[in-house]
């Protein structure tokens, strides 16, 4: 690390050290944060904020909050509902369209985030927000953002499931619409490093089970490439989760797997049977933006 990226991060450091906001209210959670996020400093040294939990105002004063709730008509966020199942949906915002809404969710998620995100300049990206819908509305749980147009190939910018709502299985369900959307564009996908402790995790986890079901079902004289191709999962990743399982050998230049049948249905049977939130894709109603260049194989 060169000396000038040493003294940003130091700076950095002893930035999110110190935690001005303690707990925001949520809809009906009350949140404790966990790292420092820059809302404007008359709200930031507030202990508690109030966030309407449809339109992502945050208000100083319960007063205030009161109030805005008998005004605000929001019920869903903005956009287009691309995903429903059940009382799940998913919603695309474009940071063009809908500045502030996106400004808000992104310094809503620093809250959680440790590491450097971005909160102003939202115009080049897409932000996927999934709700739990009831009679009320539709509950923000969890969102991912996504570049318009990536060159280092990433596939999602940055993820958060709200702490009331994790380990539930959301996070994964957002990697995995990722991907999805990854596949109806033809392209491969990563996601941005670098990963938290959190992230990486869940991403070990989705890759792990997409993976061995694929190798599964294609049989274990499936190459890495094809492994890459059908999931769009990138090549790199298809190789280090592989690697982390010891499956696979470095073989005259070329990664492969080396594996009996018999291990892979064990395997399969232990981690891919779990019940999982999974993305159906009878239910997406996505398209590939018109103005994207053509599919592009990753770089390996
Ligand atoms: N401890 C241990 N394991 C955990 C934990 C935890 N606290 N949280 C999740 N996991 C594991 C789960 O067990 C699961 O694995 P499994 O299915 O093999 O059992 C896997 O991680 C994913 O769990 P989900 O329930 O699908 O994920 P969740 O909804 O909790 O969301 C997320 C994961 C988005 C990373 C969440 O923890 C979060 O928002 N964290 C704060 C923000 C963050 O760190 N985001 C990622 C930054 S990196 C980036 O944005 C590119
Ligand atoms: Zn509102």
């Amino acid at each position: 690390m060169d000396p000038t990226t040493a003294a940003l991060e130091k700076e950095h450091e002893a930035i999110t050290k110190v935690k001005y906001i303690d707990r925001i209210q949520f809809g009906k959670y009350e949140i404790d944060a966990w790292y420092f996020s820059p809302y404007p400093e008359e709200y930031g040294k507030q202990p508690k904020l109030w966030i309407c939990e449809f339109c992502l105002k945050y208000m100083k004063l319960e007063k205030s909050f009161r109030y805005h709730q008998s005004q605000c008509t929001w019920r869903h966020p903005p956009g287009k509902e691309i995903y429903r199942k059940g009382t799940i949906s998913v919603f695309e915002v474009d940071g063009k369209d809908w500045k502030i809404y996106c400004q808000n969710l992104c310094l809503l998620a620093k809250l959680f985030l440790d590491h450097k995100t971005l909160y102003f300049d939202v115009e080049p990206f897409m932000f996927y927000i999934l709700v739990e819908v009831d009679r009320y509305g539709c509950h923000l749980v969890g969102y991912f953002s996504k570049e318009k147009e990536s060159p280092d190939g990433n596939n999602l910018a940055c993820i958060l499931t709200l702490p009331p709502h994790q380990r539930k299985g959301y996070g994964k369900f957002l990697i995995a619409l990722s991907y999805e959307l990854s596949v109806i564009e033809g392209v491969v996908g990563s996601p941005e490093k670098p990963l938290s402790d959190l992230g990486k995790l869940s991403y070990r986890s989705y890759w792990t089970s997409v993976l061995l079901d694929c190798i599964y079902k294609m049989g274990v004289k499936v190459s890495m490439r094809e492994l890459e191709r059908v999931t769009s999962i990138a090549y790199t990743d298809v190789v280090s989760t592989l690697q982390s399982l010891n499956l696979i050998r470095y073989w005259k230049g070329n990664h492969i797997l080396c594996v009996t049948p018999k291990l892979i249905e064990e395997l399969y049977q232990k981690i891919c049977k779990k019940p999982a939130l999974t993305v159906d894709g009878t239910c997406l109603r996505w398209e590939k933006p018109s103005n994207k260049p053509p599919a592009k194989v990753s770089k390996r």
